[in-house]
């Protein structure tokens, strides 16, 4: 099984952070965000992955690769547990890259990686959201698409002033948070919305839609967008929304980022137990005060 991750963005809501490094490794604590989301990938029984990628975006293949100098000095200075997981990342699984020589949307990111998927369903994790459940999101979305042989989208229900900030699907609810699609749509304003489920950065979809994206116009923003390239192809399958079971958080916000970085921070092994320590003290006006 394969998927696509698109990581081209210019991560413009991050500067200064992202001038000169990808935003997809920007870390939670420790770990690049996109490694979450490779791990997601791996957890779900994908074992080939294609990172679309952009310009500026080359520490992220090296992440993924061995670094021969950093496993020998750790190796030297005795630290086993951490050259292993250093090692670890670049061979949990095969990893592609494609370069996405222009920035014109994500369905045109998507469409770079049509003849490494060839004919296949396949999955599509953008790496600005971060899914933390019991079953893997991507696993989720697989065991639906082997019942319903068709694509399936993980949605969630959003507040109405972030409803234009998503795609949008409507449709029926065929089971408990199941929904048969009928229509989708980019970035609505709330008043013209079809229903509050928006769809969140995880996919999978049949290979249909690389000919409906090759038929899709510029839209919102002047970009190829994906949500247009699945109306398209709705129209011709069944395709279904997903009320995905898990926590996601968009680290494309800066303030989905914090929480998110602190949530994972309170449940990590090393720095867990002293943060919700100094939480359970916490005085933001104090903390305030020191610093004015
Ligand atoms: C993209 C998609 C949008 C989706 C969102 C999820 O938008 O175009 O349909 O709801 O991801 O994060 P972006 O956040 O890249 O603007």
């Amino acid at each position: 099984m394969k998927a696509v991750i698109p990581a081209a963005g210019l991560g413009t809501r991050f500067l200064p952070a992202t001038k000169s490094q990808p935003k997809e490794m920007l870390p939670l604590v420790d770990k690049p965000s996109i490694q979450f989301v490779v791990e997601e990938c791996v957890d779900s029984g994908i074992d080939d992955i294609i990172i679309i990628t952009g310009r500026g975006k080359r520490v992220i293949e090296d992440h993924f690769d061995h670094s021969v100098e950093l496993e020998a000095v750790l190796d030297k200075k005795g630290k086993e547990d951490l050259k292993e997981m250093v090692a670890d990342i670049a061979s949990m699984v095969d990893i592609h890259f494609i370069r996405q020589k222009e920035a014109l949307g994500l369905g045109h990111a998507i469409l770079r990686a049509e003849k490494h998927v060839g004919d296949e369903p396949f999955a599509v994790l953008l790496g600005d959201d971060i899914v933390f459940s019991k079953k893997p999101c991507t696993k989720q979305l697989f065991e639906l698409y082997y019942k319903h042989k068709a694509s399936i989208i993980a949605v969630e229900k959003v507040p109405e002033h972030m409803i234009s900030s998503y795609g949008i699907i409507d449709g029926t609810e065929v089971g408990p948070g199941l929904h048969r699609i009928t229509h989708l749509v980019e970035k609505p304003k709330p008043e013209d919305s079809p229903s509050n489920l928006g769809i969140i950065g995880r996919y999978l979809l049949t290979p249909g839609i690389f000919e409906e994206l090759k038929k899709t116009k510029k839209g919102r923003g002047g970009e190829i967008q994906l949500t247009d390239g699945l109306m398209r192809l709705s129209k011709k399958e069944e395709m279904y929304g997903w009320e995905f079971e898990g926590v996601r958080h968009d680290l494309g916000n800066k303030f989905e980022y914090l929480k998110a970085s602190l949530e994972y921070g309170l449940l990590h092994e090393e720095v867990g137990p002293r943060l919700r320590e100094y939480f359970s003290n916490f005085n933001a006006d104090e903390v305030e005060a020191k610093y004015r």
